[in-house]
């Protein structure tokens, strides 16, 4: 992503660039039925997703994503820097344990919430070393465009959201994203946690689109990339 475009991006709307990137089954699915999600992709892809990491300023993931696969979010397959972890938890379920909490990272990382959230955890969590923010609430849980504008002032210039399903939805209904990436895997699995949830679109004209689309191979994969229409936002 070029600085042009983040620039851009920040000055009409104080909110940074939002990329949703995820890797799906042909069928579009995330996670099989259990909500095993390691590895759909190929190791090209997930070279792939370290790459994404370092280009862009934060990364945001939902409590869900944290529960079921304890990420680190650091960039390890390529060189560079660490981008800050935001995770999405209205209710403060993150373990103490988790990978986002641990000596080297909590510091990195910030912990959006609501005032539903238990001040006891919330000091629990600070001592690790992360950072806990409150935010309104909103039907789905913390509220998004609060979140991304406090991003926004702190200077993130860009967020990938790496999932799950839930935030993926909900930034798509609100028309807050700009960029997606899809790593799709020649790979069906039935049932399973569907990428996207119900957005409330009735008639395909009402689809999202997008206003420019890159597709190439990767490994065994094929990479969708593209900028969603202005009109879609
Ligand atoms: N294939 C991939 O690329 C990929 C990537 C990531 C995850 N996954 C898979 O996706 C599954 C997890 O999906 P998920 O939908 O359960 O998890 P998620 O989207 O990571 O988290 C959803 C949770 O985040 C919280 N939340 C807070 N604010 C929210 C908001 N504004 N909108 C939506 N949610 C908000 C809610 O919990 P509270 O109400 O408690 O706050 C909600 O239940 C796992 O199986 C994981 O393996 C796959």
């Amino acid at each position: 992503m070029t600085r042009e475009v983040r620039e851009s991006k920040n000055s009409r709307t104080d909110l940074p660039f939002v990329t949703v990137k995820y890797a799906a089954t042909l069928d579009g699915r995330i996670a099989t039925a259990t909500g095993i999600s390691q590895w759909i992709s190929s190791p090209s892809s997930l070279r792939l997703g370290h790459r994404l990491r370092r280009d862009h300023d934060a990364i945001m993931i939902g409590i869900g994503t944290v529960l079921a696969d304890d990420p680190r979010l650091t960039v390890r397959l390529v060189a560079g820097r660490n981008p800050l972890r935001v995770v999405l938890d209205s209710r403060l379920r993150i373990p103490l344990k988790a990978r986002v909490l641990e000596e080297m990272l909590a510091a990195g990382t910030l912990i959006a919430t609501t005032e539903m959230a238990d001040t006891a955890r919330a000091c629990e969590i600070e001592r690790l070393g992360a950072e806990v923010v409150r935010f309104p609430s909103a039907p789905e849980g913390v509220d998004l465009r609060q979140v991304l504008g406090e991003l926004g002032r702190r200077r993130v210039a860009s967020v990938m959201v790496e999932g799950g399903a839930g935030i993926i939805t909900s930034l798509l209904s609100a028309r807050l994203v700009d960029r997606l990436v899809v790593i799709i895997a020649p790979k069906i699995i039935g049932r399973g946690t569907e990428a996207v949830g119900d957005l409330g679109i009735l008639n395909l004209d009402d689809a999202i689109t997008f206003s420019s689309v890159k597709v190439r191979r990767l490994g065994t994969d094929v990479v969708f990339d593209g900028r969603l229409s202005a009109t879609d936002k």
